[in-house]
């Protein structure tokens, strides 16, 4: 398919992609790009001889994915620790697609937000094969921390952050949830939400297990739709008060979906984010034999029919912004899904599912090619969108002049049927075992360095590189100090005029 040639020898470029369907700026390009130095050189027709030739006839030629939600090398609100590090995470991501990864840097209580950070960018430097950032997750929001090592971490590109709102050891308050989106707001920050109600599912999970009901799919039960819908609700509320940005991350249910459109109607800048998970996969996959169940429990669950039209729906009209893995690997051992044994209960499992080499194979086949969204959906839910709401654009997640050249070629022809022997990550299972997929993603370029081709890796531990990110376009500042073209809220605003008032005095 490719042949090798010499630049030096030849002049032009060092990477020729030719006749494919090029996906450019909200059109289909037939013809030819061109890379140099790692970035889009040339998109249409590209007369000059390059260094090395891809035919990708027949093929699609779309910018590689950027997965915004995936957990890597990461100890859960639980105490787990995930399955995949940064090397298995992103040769995993890269065989399936995706080019960027924004997984998260997680703080627990007791650490600091600096330590977990150099924590974090020493293993991944270390391992990671294609490009990434992080998230930082929150969930010691204290005077230290909001006042100086949070400021600091976004100045130095980490521009988002995620907090829980349940999870014993992660989940923060209302108070706690409105200080971090106040300063959120100062620093221009966007604040991703888990949004579930935690004393919800604490009270029904107790009265679950009393009467012996512990299997998986009672995982289902206790994290009903509506505690993930008045968490929403909840959250949403909070970031209105004080005119701030928010993302609700996973959005699984129906109703959650509608609250996240009303608020969206009334103007509040509210961005939602789905997953696999939510459009494959239903509560009855939860209700297996045995703990089998366990390998497709995620927060918030699977729900049924209906949620998953709800969810395509939110992807197709815009309400959805994001679709990302959640990949939350666990083993099914004692490691992960069963740290009890046999006995291993729906609240002492981990909660996750295996997800990044899947995720745009998934949507390609059942959502591109079964016609229920079109191309360009399907560009900007895997990559354009999160890279704008991220702070990577125009550098990732788009095929345009200058922009890096990571692409990935699909054949919209090749029939894959999915086993966990064929992926690369180290959960040792897929929740997607035995199905059989329409297009596949068989040459994936990063910064212009073929990475996956003939069903090779052909990346070195540790290529991968930081994504130091930009503040998200939707809450950067005008020069009036404003967020997204806005004033801050009116409570924020008599609060700074009170707090101007008072050093006055
Ligand atoms: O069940 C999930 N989604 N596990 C990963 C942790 C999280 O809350 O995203
Ligand atoms: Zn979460
Ligand atoms: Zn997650």
């Amino acid at each position: 398919m490719t042949t090798p040639g010499d630049r030096l020898d030849r002049g032009g470029y060092d990477l020729c992609i030719r006749n494919g369907r090029i996906v450019t700026g909200g059109r289909i390009v037939e013809g030819d790009l061109a890379v140099h130095d790692g970035r889009i050189a040339a998109i249409g027709e590209v007369p000059q001889s390059c260094a090395r030739e891809i035919d990708a006839a027949g093929r699609w030629v779309l910018p590689g994915g950027i997965d915004s939600h995936c957990h890597v090398e990461q100890r859960s609100g639980m105490g787990m620790m995930c399955a995949d590090d940064f090397y298995s995470a992103t040769v995993s991501a890269a065989f399936g697609g995706t080019t960027t990864i924004i997984p998260f840097a997680a703080q627990h209580r007791g650490a600091s937000v600096p330590e977990v950070l150099a924590d974090y960018a020493a293993r991944a430097a270390s391992k990671a094969v294609i490009d990434y950032g992080f998230h930082l997750i929150l969930a010691n929001p204290d005077e230290a921390t909001l006042r100086h090592d949070l400021p600091q971490a976004i100045r130095d590109g980490i521009t988002s952050l995620k907090v829980y709102m349940t999870y014993d050891r992660m989940k923060l308050d209302d108070a706690q949830l409105l200080d971090v989106l106040a300063l959120a707001g100062q620093e221009g920050a966007l604040v991703m939400v888990h949004a579930e109600n935690h004393d919800m599912i604490k009270w029904l999970a107790q009265r679950l297990l009393d009467r012996g009901h512990a299997a998986p799919k009672f995982h289902g039960v206790a994290h009903d739709p509506l505690a993930e819908s008045e968490a929403a609700y909840r959250a949403i509320a909070l970031a209105r008060l004080v005119d701030v940005p928010i993302l609700i991350v996973h959005v699984a249910g129906g109703d959650t979906v509608e609250v996240i459109r009303n608020a969206q109607t009334l103007g509040a800048k509210v961005l939602a984010e789905s997953c696999p998970q939510y459009l494959f996969l239903t509560a009855q996959d939860m209700d297996r034999a045995g703990l089998e169940g366990a390998k497709y429990c995620c927060s918030p669950p699977p729900r049924d029919a209906d949620a998953q039209e709800a969810i395509w729906r939110g992807l197709i009209d815009g309400t959805v912004q994001t679709y990302s893995s959640d990949h939350a690997p666990y083993r099914f051992d004692e490691t992960g899904k069963l740290p009890k044994g046999e006995a291993t209960t729906f609240k002492d499992m981990a909660n996750g599912v295996p997800g990044i080499e899947l995720r745009m194979p998934l949507l390609f086949s059942e959502g591109f090619l079964k016609g229920r969204i079109d191309i360009h959906q399907f560009v900007a839910l895997t990559a354009t969108n999160h890279a704008r709401l991220y702070g990577l654009a125009p550098r990732k997640g788009e095929i345009s002049l200058g922009a890096d050249a990571d692409i990935a070629l699909w054949n919209p022809d090749r029939e894959v049927r999915i086993s966990a022997g064929m992926l690369h990550d180290n959960a040792g299972y897929t929740p997607y075992e035995g199905r059989t997929l329409r297009g596949w993603p068989e040459v994936v370029l990063s910064r212009g360095r073929v990475v996956i081709e003939d069903g090779q890796l052909h990346a070195e531990r540790g290529s991968g590189a930081y994504l130091r990110r930009a503040a998200p376009e939707i809450t950067q500042r005008d020069p009036q100090g404003a967020v997204a073209g806005r004033p801050h809220g009116r409570v924020l605003k008599a609060l700074i005029g009170l707090d101007a008032a008072k050093g006055a005095a």
